[in-house]
């Protein structure tokens, strides 16, 4: 199908309701909507769909390189380069309940080979659930013909969608050590309670446990991030100052969005030739039981 300037994108859809949205460009997901058709996923109003720029909101790739950790653009090329469909991809386990899903891939081209001079294979699956849970597998493998190795930092990229982000609280991330991208990257211990927002944000928490939870306190819901081979969480939220900064963000869009990046970052990911990495994010919700003051 088309999406927004004509870009291509894949559809999923599950008989109970819920539904996802990839763009090949950037293997982009740009939607994500549960049973009831309420949209999960924040993505700006003012969100260029036009390469080379990246889209701003649902869940941007970020690779090989992660924020400006290195030389390439921030956030490395992935998120802006044309992927292509995989019309025959290796089937899911007999077992799983999964049915709906899409694998795109991505390969370098001779320009990409130029910036980044190695060869390899991503293929990102995106799978829906039959319960809304959305998935996302990224499988790296080093296919240079060199017998070199060669190295990475990963993050998916996601901008929740919140009503209101002083409602909002992260918890899984409490008491551990962080990087903070606003004071040069200097390593600090997350203090006392469950993670709130009221001002400007930028953290890559380190080692952090497998499942990480955004609690809405507004919608009454529970985001449940569960990730297997991301070591790290960044959590970013650009506040008011930055927000106008954005030329593709709203000044006001701050308040609505909230973004938690499951990543592999700290400890660089190393593939020899024939080698391959798998990163795997499952998003769900559930009713939220918390109460705000209790
Ligand atoms: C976050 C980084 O992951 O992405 C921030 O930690 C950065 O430092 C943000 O500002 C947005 O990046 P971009 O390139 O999409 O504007």
């Amino acid at each position: 199908t088309k999406g927004i300037n004509g870009l291509e994108k894949v559809v999923l859809r599950e008989p109970r309701g819920s539904s996802a949205e990839v763009y090949l460009y950037g293997a982009h997901v740009t939607s994500w909507k549960n049973d009831h058709g309420e949209e999960l996923l924040f993505v700006s109003s003012k969100a260029i769909f036009k390469p080379p720029k990246p889209i701003r909101g649902g869940i941007p790739i970020c690779f090989p390189q992660f924020s400006n950790l290195g030389t390439l653009e921030p956030h490395g090329f992935a998120r802006n380069r044309f992927w292509t469909l995989d019309s025959d991809p290796p089937p899911l386990p007999a077992n799983s309940s999964i049915k709906t899903f899409v694998d795109l891939i991505l390969r370098p081209s001779e320009e990409d080979i130029k910036i980044w001079p190695h060869s390899y294979e991503f293929r990102l699956r995106v799978a829906l659930g039959p319960g809304g849970e959305l998935t996302l597998t990224s499988r790296i493998r080093n296919t240079n013909s060199d017998g070199k190795p060669f190295t990475f930092t990963f993050a998916y990229h996601t901008y929740f969608s919140v009503p209101d982000i002083s409602e909002v609280r992260v918890e899984g991330l409490e008491t551990l050590d962080y990087l903070d991208n606003l004071q040069n990257r200097e390593r600090f211990t997350e203090q006392g309670d469950a993670i709130t927002f009221e001002s400007e944000v930028d953290k890559i928490y380190l080692s952090t446990p497998t499942k990480i939870a955004i609690l809405d306190h507004e919608k009454k819901r529970t985001f449940v991030l569960r990730k297997d081979g991301l070591p790290d969480a960044v959590v970013w939220n650009p506040w008011d100052k930055k927000a106008k900064a954005m030329a593709d963000f709203g000044d006001d869009e701050y308040k609505h969005m909230l973004c938690v990046e499951a990543a592999a970052i700290e400890k660089h990911i190393t593939l020899k030739p024939g080698e391959e990495w798998r990163g795997r994010l499952e998003l769900s919700t559930v009713p939220s039981s918390y109460c705000s003051g209790q």
